[in-house]
C-alpha cells in the first residue's frame, strides 16, 4: 500500500490505481479533471491530492457549481464590490481569492454557464480575474482542481460547454470508478461505516457478515459509496444493537440477491429454525407459531414489495391462503358485498388485486 493521505477507504486494484494517481499528481500543479457517478468519491480523491502536495497547509476551497444559482455564481466564485448588484451591501472576496496559495475544487464543474465559462478559461490561462463590479485585476496563485458526473465531450457536442475550456481542463483526467465496478471493496467500507457511525451514535451494532454481506456486495449501488454510507447510517440508527438481518434491508438491496442465490439444495440450511426452550409454565402454543408464521408472511411481503403472488410462491402456498391469513390479521379488507361477482363470491378470489 502505497503511503498517501486520504480519507478514502479500499484494496482493490482500482482504487489501488487511483491512491497511484494521487501520488503522482499531487507533486504536479497541472489542472485535474475528476470524472465519475455521482456519490463515487470524486470530492474525497481531490482532496487527497491537495493534502499530499505541498499546498497541503494552504487552503482547500470547495465549490459545487451545480448548488448556486447560476446568477449568483460568478460573484460566488470572483466576489464582487458594494454596490455591485442589488443586495451587495459591501464588498466580498470570492472562492479563488480565498483559495490563494491553495487549491480549489470545482465541483460539477459542468453546469457553469456558457458566460462564465470564458472568464474561468482565462483564470485557468492567466490565474487573473476582476471581480464584479470592479475593473481591477486580481492574480492568484491557486491550483484548480475539476469534477463532473457528466459526460463533457457530450457536452461539447452539444454545444453547452466551450472545446478550448474543456480541452484546457482535461489537463490530467481521473477516472474514479463506480461500486459495482470494485465490488471487492464493499464489505471493507460496510465494516469503515458501521464502525464509524457506532462510534458516532454511541451504538452497537454487531460487525455484517454471511447473507446480508453477500446481498450488498450483489446490490448494484446506483448512488455508490454515498448510498452505502447513507444505509449503514440508518441501519445502524435503526438496529441500535445486535446484529443486522436480511430482513433489515430495503427491499430494493435485497432484490438481486434474492433472485441470482441458489435455490434448492441448501435454500433451508441457511436459516436457521428457532431454537427455543419450552418454559416450565408452558405456554400458549398457538400464539406463538401464529407469531412465528407472521414473522416470516412479513418478511415475504416486504421482500417483494409486497406482491402477494410472489410473497406466496416464496412461502410455497397457496396465494388465497395467504389472503386469508392477512385478512384475518385485518391487513386486508374484505370486498364490500356488493361489488362481489359470483365468481369471487365466498373469497375464493383476492379482491385487492396486484
Ligand atoms: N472510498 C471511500 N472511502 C470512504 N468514504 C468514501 C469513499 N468514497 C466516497 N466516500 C464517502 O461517500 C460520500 C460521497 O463522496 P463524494 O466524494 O462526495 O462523492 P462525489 O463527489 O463523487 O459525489 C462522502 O461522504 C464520502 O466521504
Ligand atoms: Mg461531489
Amino acid at each position: 500500500m502505497l503511503m498517501i493521505r486520504s480519507q478514502l477507504v479500499g484494496e482493490s486494484s482500482a482504487i489501488q490505481n487511483i491512491f497511484q494517481t494521487i501520488e503522482k499528481i499531487s507533486q504536479t500543479e497541472s489542472t485535474v479533471l475528476i470524472i465519475g457517478e455521482s456519490g463515487t468519491g470524486k470530492e474525497l480523491v481531490a482532496k487527497a491530492i491537495h493534502d499530499n502536495s505541498a499546498r497541503a497547509q494552504k487552503p482547500w476551497v470547495v465549490v459545487n457549481c451545480a448548488a448556486i444559482p447560476s446568477e449568483l455564481l460568478e460573484a460566488e466564485l470572483f466576489g464582487h464590490t458594494k454596490g455591485a448588484f442589488t443586495g451587495a451591501t459591501q464588498n466580498r472576496i470570492g472562492r479563488f481569492e480565498m483559495a490563494n496559495g491553495g487549491t480549489i475544487l470545482l465541483d460539477e464543474v459542468a453546469e457553469i454557464p456558457l458566460h462564465l465559462q470564458a472568464k474561468l478559461l482565462r483564470v485557468l490561462q492567466t490565474k487573473q480575474f476582476e471581480s464584479v463590479g470592479s475593473s481591477k485585476t486580481v492574480e492568484v496563485d491557486v491550483r484548480i482542481i475539476t469534477a463532473t458526473n457528466r459526460d463533457l465531450e457530450d457536452a461539447v457536442q452539444k454545444k453547452e460547454f466551450r472545446e478550448d475550456l474543456y480541452y484546457r481542463l482535461n489537463v490530467i483526467p481521473v477516472k474514479v470508478p463506480s461500486l459495482r465496478e470494485r465490488r471487492s471493496d464493499i464489505p471493507i467500507l460496510v465494516k469503515h461505516f458501521v464502525e464509524k457511525f457506532n462510534q458516532m451514535t454511541g451504538r452497537s451494532v454487531e460487525p455484517l457478515s454471511g447473507q446480508i454481506l453477500e446481498a450488498l456486495v450483489a446490490y448494484d449501488w446506483p448512488g455508490n459509496v454515498r448510498e452505502l454510507e447513507n444505509l449503514m447510517e440508518r441501519l445502524v440508527i435503526l438496529k441500535g444493537q445486535g446484529t443486522v438481518d436480511l430482513g433489515d434491508l430495503p427491499h430494493r438491496v435485497f432484490k438481486k440477491y434474492a433472485e441470482e442465490r441458489p435455490q434448492g439444495e441448501g435454500a433451508l440450511s441457511e436459516w436457521e429454525f428457532p431454537r427455543m426452550v419450552l418454559p416450565t409454565q408452558g405456554l400458549d402454543l398457538k400464539s406463538i407459531v401464529d407469531a412465528f408464521e407472521n414473522h416470516l408472511i412479513d418478511q415475504a411481503l416486504a421482500r417483494t414489495g409486497n406482491n402477494k403472488n410472489r410473497a406466496s410462491e416464496i412461502l410455497k402456498m397457496n396465494r388465497t391462503t395467504l389472503v386469508e391469513k392477512l385478512r384475518k390479521r385485518g391487513l386486508i379488507t374484505p370486498l364490500a358485498k356488493k361489488s362481489l361477482t359470483p365468481e369471487n363470491e365466498g373469497g375464493q378470489v383476492e379482491p385487492i388485486s396486484q
